[in-house]
């Protein structure tokens, strides 16, 4: 084991000190893999490429382990962290030596000395598509800049080895910024992954009108989460375009069919992801009523990020108090009907709790306190 993980810090700080240092409880610079369409590395879904996949026929592995992803990694170590660890919403903070000693126990599993070095990737993600069927309003697919491009096949045919080398244990995504199934080729692609061993996960809008042998692709991946925010047909077509719910509906069926028809076990695991904003929150509960009768078991509702060219959807937050009040007795009753039917569900980025903060109940009473506490300090200055 390299002492800079388990030596102790540069500058120590203890319970004498001062407050512990703090780092962000993150792996995936050393153990995830992301490759984009055009073929650049990112240490995370959240960062910058750290390098790319170019003619000059760099492997990967090099990549892994080239300067910017070491001092990335050596940010993490030492909680001195770079821009985007700092604004990260996925991870949550954790002392330094907590995770310092949680790397070491994935690194002695593998054997690695340094601590710099990359990590057997364990959950792979190949983003085949940027270019989508769709033209949500808020997504950034649907900004006038946005030029998407789709994998070509010389650069899958080096990810497909990349695949082959990390082993059947890695997890591998198909999630691109725009819709894998959408791709020309997605079929041979994906075929080539399951070939190689693996289930591989997707999100999708699954708005298309697929074919049998699609439905049949699709019965084989291990996990598919779709995204659609109301079973409104017209709201969705004004925010998403041409996707029904209905149509989503009935293809969820026929992949469930198609694994029972070819013996498929576990069958799919399907999810929804769903986007809560004014106005979806307005349909949200007969939505989910639809998802607890089509028998999803999981679902994971996001809040807004909000673009320069959205025109058609707001965040919660800017609800006005009567909307807010409203909104949070919507957000309350769906979170009972989803416990009532033993539904598992998130709310990413607790954005939930937030609702509940600005909603006219806790508004009324931080009111209260407010008074309440320059009453009090106008009681103070009165002596
Ligand atoms: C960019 S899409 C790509 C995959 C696929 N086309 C789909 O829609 O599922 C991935 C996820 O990002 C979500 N998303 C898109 N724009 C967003 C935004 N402005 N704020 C939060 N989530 C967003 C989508 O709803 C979807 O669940
Ligand atoms: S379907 Fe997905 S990728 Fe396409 S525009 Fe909508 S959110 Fe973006």
């Amino acid at each position: 084991m390299n002492d800079s993980i388990t030596r102790p810090a540069t500058s120590p700080v203890n319970a004498k000190n001062g407050p512990a240092r703090v780092t962000r409880d993150c792996l995936d610079p050393w153990n995830y893999l992301e490759i984009s369409a055009g073929g650049h590395i990112r240490p995370c879904c959240n960062f910058s490429p750290l390098g790319k996949l170019d003619d000059l026929g760099e492997q990967v592995g090099a990549i892994r382990d080239n300067d910017k992803f070491r001092a990335l990694r050596e940010s993490l170590l030492s909680g001195d962290l770079q821009s985007p660890c700092q604004h990260c919403h996925i991870r949550k903070m954790v002392p330094v030596r907590a995770f310092k000693r949680r790397l070491e126990k994935a690194a002695s599993r593998r054997d690695v000395a340094d601590s710099l070095a990359p990590l057997q990737v364990a959950e792979f993600r190949i983003d085949i598509n940027e270019k989508c069927n769709l033209r949500c309003d808020y997504c950034a697919v649907s900004s006038p800049d946005y030029r998407g491009v789709e994998m070509d096949d010389g650069l899958f045919t080096r990810i497909e080895k990349i695949v082959g080398d990390i082993g059947p244990r890695a997890t591998v995504h198909v999630n691109g910024h725009g819709e894998t199934t959408y791709h020309p080729n997605w079929m041979a692609m994906c075929r080539a992954i399951i070939d190689a061993g693996h289930r591989p996960q997707i999100i999708t809008n699954l708005a298309k009108n697929y074919t049998g042998e699609e439905i049949d692709l699709l019965a084989k991946f291990s996990s598919i989460q779709v995204s659609l925010d109301s079973d409104d047909d017209a709201l969705m077509k004004k925010i998403r375009k041409s996707v029904r719910a209905t149509h989503v509906f009935e293809t969820i069926q026929r992949i469930r069919d198609a694994a029972a028809r070819h013996n498929i076990r576990p069958v799919p695991r399907m999810s929804f992801s769903v986007g809560i904003y004014d106005p979806s929150i307005w349909t949200l509960e007969s939505f989910v009523h639809r998802i607890i009768a089509c028998g999803v078991r999981d679902v994971t509702f996001w809040n807004l990020v909000e673009m320069q060219h959205q025109t058609l959807v707001k965040p919660l937050r800017n609800l006005d108090m009567a909307d807010r009040t409203r909104a949070r007795s919507i957000l309350s009753a769906v979170r009972r009907k989803l416990e009532n039917a033993d539904v598992n569900y998130i709310f990413a980025g607790d954005f939930d709790a937030m609702v509940e903060q600005l909603s006219g109940a806790t508004q009324l009473r931080s009111t209260f306190r407010r008074i309440y506490r320059a009453l009090g300090r106008r009681a103070l200055s009165f002596r």
